[in-house]
């Protein structure tokens, strides 16, 4: 594979995973690795992490392979979880930020599990985007951001996931997850037996369903080019008072709701997305990438529910967000 060559010398090579497509180079490369935050501009201080298609290339980049870790990885690996463990000293500064841990997945895409095999060395891969916008999720949507940037693509279908990995911190006494995915805080703590802890929320096996707090300042991050709002309405005139305060014109509005509320008939364009949060996480992105290429100034997203479930589609909105309405109420 022309793909192997062109890591092997150091090169950049964007690759489907089952989440988002990344953005890879060999992850034992400084140099190589460093060139990806070049292309991203990605600040140092954020750790990237590293791919592997085998058990045993997972345990040459950490200093101790846990029972923890043995357990999850042998129930979610291939699959969409990154790790988080003291690191080996074969990965290099710059792909850990520095730190003393270093996160690992071994992603379920067989293309990509089979470059990562021929290489013989691990992928360092951040998603395949320019730092802070939205992940792309379609060979399209690497080309519109990276092309002349990087290397090649190996090209696949869409992701079938479409969300970034949980990323779970298997580093201190009780384990945290620090970035909500697919795979629920409710599915690790069962794995592992043990309460599992979500920023400052401590989420017991029993606790499939309920509140959450909200989390604190948002910080804008998977964001598309228009300006994001997390909104909570009932009636359509309610929808329309409130984009007037802004001072938006309707017109130029993208509603992305997934319940039959209803919607000012004077949007630019309604978007009407699945009920069902593993359908709509595969969707998001696509959907904010086309609200970009159409140059919509405005998206206004239907909050989603606050149970678990909707967790990590909850989080991206959050961060795409310039504004939102808390979510963090139980119906009554
Ligand atoms: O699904 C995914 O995880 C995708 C595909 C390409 O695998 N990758 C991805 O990478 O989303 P990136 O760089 O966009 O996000 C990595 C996240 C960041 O939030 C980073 O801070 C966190 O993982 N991370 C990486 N290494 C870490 C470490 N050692 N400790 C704590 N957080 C870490
Ligand atoms: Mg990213």
């Amino acid at each position: 594979m022309r793909a192997v060559e062109l890591l092997r010398a150091g090169g950049l090579v964007a690759v489907p995973t089952e989440t988002v497509y990344g953005l890879a180079a060999n992850a034992f490369d400084a140099k190589a690795v460093m060139r990806i935050f070049e292309v991203k501009g990605r600040p140092a201080s954020n750790p990237v992490i590293v791919h592997v298609a085998s058990l045993e290339t997972a345990k040459q980049c950490v200093r101790k392979w846990s029972e923890r870790a043995e357990r999850l990885a042998s129930r979610f690996w291939p699959g969409p979880l990154t790790l988080v463990l003291g690191r080996s000293e074969r990965i290099p500064d710059v792909v850990t930020a520095g730190g003393p841990t270093v996160g690992i997945r071994w992603p379920a895409q067989p293309l990509t599990e089979q470059l990562i095999k021929m290489c013989g060395f691990p992928l360092a891969a951040p998603s395949a985007n320019i730092s802070s916008r939205v992940s792309p999720t379609r060979p399209e949507h690497v080309i519109a951001q990276m092309e002349g940037l990087i290397d090649a693509i190996l090209m696949a279908g869409p992701c079938p996931i479409g969300l970034e990995s949980t990323v779970v911190d298997l580093t201190s006494e009780v384990v945290k997850v620090l970035r909500p995915g697919a795979i629920g805080p409710q599915d690790i703590a069962e794995v592992l037996g043990e309460p599992v802890e979500l920023s400052d929320i401590a989420v017991r096996k029993e606790d499939v369903e309920g509140p959450l707090r909200s989390p604190g300042l948002l910080n804008r991050h998977y964001a598309p080019k228009g300006s994001l709002y997390l909104l909570r309405w009932s009636r359509a005139e309610e929808l329309e008072q409130r984009l007037a305060l802004l001072g938006v014109a309707l017109e130029k509005v993208v509603i992305l709701r997934h319940s039959g509320v209803p919607v000012p008939k004077q949007a630019g364009l309604v978007i009407q997305m699945p009920f069902d949060p593993l359908e709509y996480g595969a969707q998001l992105y696509e959907q904010l990438h086309r609200c970009d290429e159409a140059g919509f100034e405005v998206i206004v997203a239907e909050l989603v529910p606050a149970d678990l479930r909707w967790l990590a589609i909850r989080d991206r909105l959050r961060r795409a967000a310039v504004f939102a309405d808390e979510n963090d109420v139980r119906d009554t």
